[in-house]
Order: structure tokens, then sequence, then C-alpha cells
């Protein structure tokens, strides 16, 4: 094969800085890895960039609830990821913050060119203010009762029950999550960027040949029938971002700056090696943009990115490619079912490399979620890894070094005949490593490797090693079926980089490229077989999980950004939560045992040795209770002093590490978050709750 060499720059969406990298996460980071070791390993110059996602309210909130400074908070985070990336073999060329210098200047920049084109305006509008925080609240931190159909307990943005869409203004009892307080209305001049008058030039733009997967394109249309609207990107302080130039006190919405996070990773890149940044993003640049996405923020990468660089007199992407979610033994991923697995309990536990090739062998260009079911994962990576790819080196190699001295033949006319189906499946697996199509390579692979297997199991090199008369043939059957494996070997690289580390070590040989595969090792020498792979046992993905639950707990919710665009229409897919089954049935008598209270929280301490806990001193008419309530992830001490909540007054009091607890507070949880229950105005500490 050959082609020009070609230069692209590639990138995965930056996660949030406010929580770890789950193997949700690692669906998009394992699938852009593979594809940019592949690109590599063909010969092009290809740049792989990333960077945390380091604005928003959530992070500006969390950073708070730690008393730390935001800027503490997601340099620690910042490590965390990059540690859990570099885990899984992903292989970053620069991994920045949004947070940056670079990025600061160049935000700042497209505004301002986007302001010059004319393509920015101003308006007041009103919006939900907590008058306790002072602050101004997005939709996702108010909860209320739909304005529709009455349902209680809903976000500010939409209702889970009726799916009706709203402003929180229009909530019946609005709360804010933040403190509790009734929000006010209040108005403030924002600033939009005018996305309507893009709208013919983008219409073509998502249209344009390979752009985006077809199924998007469909999606694209219904959004375009109701035609666009002009896109908010500014908050008011106090929020944790860049400053609008030439406002006071305004901030860049985290979505405007954070597809150029895209930019300012690169350009730190390219002051670290020489590279021109403009030669990739002036408007007519020959070097080629790919972005890989989730399902979820289609939205922001195929109207607002593209229009933004286009507006901005910068090139737009080449193509976005969008995969589906991950689910968990068939599950969408959740904190209370226990399979919302971090990127770290799994490597605790497990090795990275089978989780990569599980991906590649569930991954097509198609936007389809994938299933990670455990028991299937374990099973498919023995029975591929171990069975069939592993198993063609390890049963060879020993006669290798015990009859001919570690060195392999010099092929015979029919082995080097033998060798070259396995050789000429290259071009077909690059095409289809190219088209994202890692599934079907990974099935054409085994499926060599099973042809493989046969044909050492036909030849038989054990029984070969038994009649002296045959070694010069057991000699061509073992360089053979090493040479199959090497050529395998090449094809897997880019999904297994480490074990094709390894098994170079054992060839004896230097670097790869695809072209690699098409030579042969003979008159070679190789090294003593080490295990390439391990086999997964089921007990290594019963402690993960088991620890993970653990880690998970103690985890604040994260992705509150994504759900709050103002112009998104409700097409865009929300969490759904995972609501755990109704319990046993029982009787009233056995209901009346419980003596629950309303509860006045008069006093609230963090427990510092405990990062769930919140040390509550508790009125209930008759005197003060003590409880430590895991609720530190939701509320931070001052948050909860003043409130009311209710409280099972009669639980028999628990001697814990740190004192005792007399009693529960009642919150509803799950995948949504936690929430304290409080009942309403008027009611007085020492009430029985029936
Ligand atoms: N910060 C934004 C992206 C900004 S890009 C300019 C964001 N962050 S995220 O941490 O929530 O998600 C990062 C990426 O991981 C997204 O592409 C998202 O779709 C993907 N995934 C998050 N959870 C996922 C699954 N459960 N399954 C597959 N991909 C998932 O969105
Ligand atoms: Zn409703």
């Amino acid at each position: 094969m050959s082609s020009a060499q070609r230069r692209l720059l590639v990138t995965s969406a930056l996660p949030y800085a406010n929580g770890p990298i789950h193997l949700g996460h690692m669906v998009e980071y394992i699938q852009t890895d593979i594809w940019v070791r592949f690109q590599k390993l063909m010969g092009h110059n290809c740049t792989y960039v990333c960077a945390d996602d380091a604005h928003g309210t959530p992070i500006m909130l969390r950073a708070q609830n730690e008393g730390i400074t935001p800027e503490t908070l997601i340099g620690r985070i910042w490590q965390e990821h990059t540690r859990d990336f570099a885990g899984f073999g992903i292989d970053f060329d620069h991994y920045h913050s949004t947070h940056s210098e670079e990025n600061k200047v160049l935000a700042q920049g497209i505004y301002i060119k986007l302001r010059e084109a004319g393509l920015i305006s101003e308006k007041d509008i009103e919006q939900a203010f907590d008058p306790v925080k002072e602050m101004f609240l997005p939709d996702r931190f108010v909860k209320g009762e739909c304005p529709k159909c009455g349902a209680s307990d809903q976000y500010g943005d939409s209702c889970e029950s009726c799916g009706a869409t709203y402003s929180p203004l229009d909530m019946k009892n609005p709360v804010s999550t933040i403190t509790g307080a009734t929000p006010i209305a209040k108005t403030s001049r924002h600033y939009f960027f005018e996305l309507p008058k893009l709208q013919a030039w983008l219409s073509d733009w998502i249209r344009s040949e390979g752009r985006l997967p077809s199924q998007l394109v469909n999606k694209l249309d219904e959004w375009f029938k109701d035609d666009l609207q002009a896109w908010d990107i500014s908050r008011d302080t106090p929020y944790f971002g860049f400053e609008i130039p030439d406002t006071v006190d305004k901030f860049f919405y985290v979505w405007l700056d954070a597809p150029i996070g895209y930019m300012g990773s690169f350009r730190a890149y390219c002051d670290k090696s020489g590279v021109s940044f403009d030669d990739y993003w002036k408007a007519d640049s020959a070097t080629e943009l790919y972005h890989f996405i989730g399902k979820d923020i289609v939205y922001f990468h195929t109207l607002f990115w593209p229009s933004m660089l286009h507006a901005a007199g910068y090139r737009t992407p080449t193509a976005v490619f969008a995969h589906g979610f991950l689910t968990v033994n068939g599950q969408k991923m959740s904190k209370s079912r226990g399979t919302f697995v971090t990127a770290e309990a799994y490597l605790k536990h497990l090795p990275a490399q089978a989780l990569r090739y599980y991906f590649a062998a569930k991954l097509s260009s198609r936007v389809e979620d994938i299933d990670l079911s455990m028991e299937d994962f374990v099973q498919r990576v023995n029975s591929d890894l171990v069975g069939k790819l592993v198993n063609i080196a390890s049963r060879c190699s020993g006669f290798v070094h015990k009859f001919f001295d570690g060195k392999l033949a010099t092929f015979d006319a029919e082995h080097a005949a033998l060798l070259t189906p396995y050789q000429a499946a290259a071009t077909n697996i690059a095409n289809l490593y190219e088209q994202r199509e890692f599934a079907h390579a990974m099935r054409e692979i085994m499926a060599l490797a099973d042809n493989a297997n046969a044909w050492i199991a036909e030849v038989a090199p054990w029984q070969q090693a038994k009649d002296e008369a045959k070694r010069d043939a057991l000699h061509q059957s073992t360089t053979l079926a090493i040479n199959i494996f090497r050529v395998l070997m090449v094809y897997l690289s880019p999904v297994l980089p480490e074990m094709a580390a390894q098994a170079r070590t054992f060839l004896n040989e230097g670097d790869w490229t695809w072209n690699s595969a098409q030579t042969a090792l003979e008159d070679h020498s190789i090294t003593a077989y080490t295990a390439l792979f391990t086999r997964l046992e089921l007990k290594q993905v019963e402690a993960m999980m088991t620890e993970n639950a653990a880690q998970v707990a103690a985890q604040p919710q994260q992705k509150l950004e994504t759900t709050t665009v103002a112009t998104a229409p409700a097409a865009i897919e929300k969490t759904e939560l995972a609501l755990e089954p109704i319990a046993d049935e029982i009787a009233i008598e056995d209901f009346m045992k419980i003596d629950l209270r309303v509860a006045r929280i008069v006093k609230a301490e963090s427990v510092p040795e405990a990062d769930k806990l919140v040390k509550l001193t508790l009125d209930i008419g008759v005197g003060t209770r003590q409880v430590f309530a895991g609720i530190k992830s939701a509320y931070s001490p001052e948050q909860l002093e003043g409130r009311l909540t209710v409280m099972v007054a009669n639980l028999k009091p628990r001697k814990m590490r740190f004192g005792m607890s007399e009693g529960m507070v009642l919150a509803g949880s799950g995948d949504g978050g936690l929430y304290l229950l409080a009942p309403d105005s008027g009611a007085q500490p020492g009430m029985r709750v029936k």
C-alpha cells in the first residue's frame, strides 16, 4: 500500500474537570486512540490533542464545597485524568486545559471576530436568581413542580414525567438546589451568537459529503425544521470562566470556550514542537481535522462549532465522528446499580488491553450504543486474545529454541506461499480501520487466527518434534507460525500497543509500520517467549465492581452543563434516571414502628476523615440528636444549617468511627444525585411524620 502522506489533527471531546474518568468515557478515548495509532502506523503525520474542560458552574461549586480554589481543583483532576488515560495507553500528543492562557487568547479573539462580523447581539433576559447565594441559577440547579403536569421534583429545564420544556421561572414552588432558597426573577444583559444568520451556510456544510454520519444528518434536519435560534454565550459573575472583552462581570458560557480548547491545546503543542498553528487552522488549510465525540454533544459540534470557526475566518472540521453510549450489563451506567465503573477501579484489577480489545471488537462507524457485559467481556477476551492469538506463538516458540538455537528458518517455496494470504489481508483491514469499522477488522483478524490455528493443529509441530527426520519440516512450520503471529500483531498493534511492544521484544525487532506485515522474519534470532497476556478471571471483575461501588458513592454528580443549552431542542438525549424497584410489601404496623420526626438542622459540620459524611445536630423538639449523614457529595455543611428535614428518631444508635450516630435523615438518592427531604414550611421540629 502506498499513498501520499496526510496531515491530520484529531481530537476527543474534552472531559469535564469535575469528576473521574469512567468506562463510558473510555469508549471514546480508546476509539480515537486506535484510529490515531493506525494513522501513525500508516506513516501519516497525525497529531492527537485533548484537554480537560475546566470551566462552568458545577466546577466552581464543587471547589467551594471542598473549600479550595477552582484552580486547585482542576489541577488535581488534571493529574487524575492524565494518570487514567496513561493507564489505558491513550497516547495524546498533548493534553491541555481549557483554563489556559492559550485558550483565553483564542476564545477572546474568536469572540471579537464574531462581533466584527456582526454576529454578536445583546439582550436583557430574565432568569432565576438565588437571593441567598447571590447568583444566577443554571436550569439544572432549580427544582420544582412541572408547570404543565404538576409532577414534583423536576429540573428547571424540562419535565421527566411529561416531557415539557420550560424556564425555571415558570415552575411552581421552585427551589435552588444550592441553598434551598426560592429563586427570584432577575434581569441581566446577555450576549448572543447569531447562529440564524449562518443558517444557509450551515445547512450546506452539514450536508457535504462525509462530513457527518448519515444518521446525524437526519437528526440535524429535524433541528433545522424549527428555525435555529441565537445562542446565549454569556454568564454572569460569579462564574469560573473567561471574561468577555469590553464587558463587566460577564463570562463566556463554558460551551463557548470548550471546543476552542481543541485549538488551545494544539497551540500549546505547536509551542513545544515547532509545528505551525496556522498551517492547520487557516481557512484554506489542506490538513484534515477530525473530532471524535459522543452522541450527546452532537449539537455543539455540528452547529455552533463549525459556525464559529467559519465566521471567525478559520477552517472547519473535515468530519465529526459520533459514537453511541456505553451500557454495562445491558443497562445505562448508573451509580446506584454500581455499573458506573471508574477508570481507576478498572485499572486496579484488570489490564487496559482487555478493554481496548473488547471495545474494538464492538465499535463501528455507526452511532450505536455498545454494551459491556462482564461475563461476555471475560469470555471474549480470553477466547480471542489467549485462545486464538497468543496461542499461535506460545505453542511454537519453544521448539525454535529447543532445536534451532532460537533462530527462524528461511522459507521454502511452499511455506512462503502459505504466509501470503495473511499478508494480502492488509489492504482490507486497513480500509476497515480507516472507516472506523473496528469490529469488522477484529473479526477479519480473528478469522485469520482461526485459520492459522487450524493449520497448526493439522501439521502438529509437537508430532514433528518427535521425529528426527522431520527437523526441517518442524523448522518451517514453527517459522511460519511465528511469522503469522507477527503479521496479526502488526494488524492489532493500534488496539494492543503494549502487547505489540512485547511481541517485538520476543521477535527481537524494532518499531513496526503497517508495511511491516508485508515482510517476513527469516534466518532471524528471536528471544525467549514470555507470556504476552494472562487469562482474565471473573473474580477480577467482581473485585473491581466491589471496590468501584465504594469509590463512586463519594463522587458528586457530573454533566450538569450539557443539558442547559438555550437553543437545544428537546431532541437532545437526556440521561434517564435508573430507579430502584419497589421493595417488598409491609403491613401498616410495620411502618408505624418507624418513628419519623420533623427535625431542624441546628448545626452541620464536615467530618474531615470521612469524605462522604456530614455531622448533623438535629433539634427534634424533645431534645437534640447527633447524626452522621452520608450527604456530603450533595451538600456542604453551610447549606444545611437552619433547614428542616425528616429523621428516623428511633433507630438504634450506632457507634461510628467518629462518634455515635443517633438516627438517620431521609433523602432521595439515585442516579440523579441526592436530595434531602424537607417538610413544607410551617412544620415544627418534633412533629411526628406518618
Ligand atoms: N466537556 C464536554 C465535552 C466538551 S468537548 C468541546 C463533555 N464532557 S464529558 O466528560 O461529559 O464527556 C466527554 C466525552 O465522553 C463525550 O464525548 C461524551 O459523549 C463521552 N461519554 C460520556 N459518557 C459516556 C458513556 N457512558 N458512553 C460513551 N461515551 C460517553 O461532554
Ligand atoms: Zn410535566
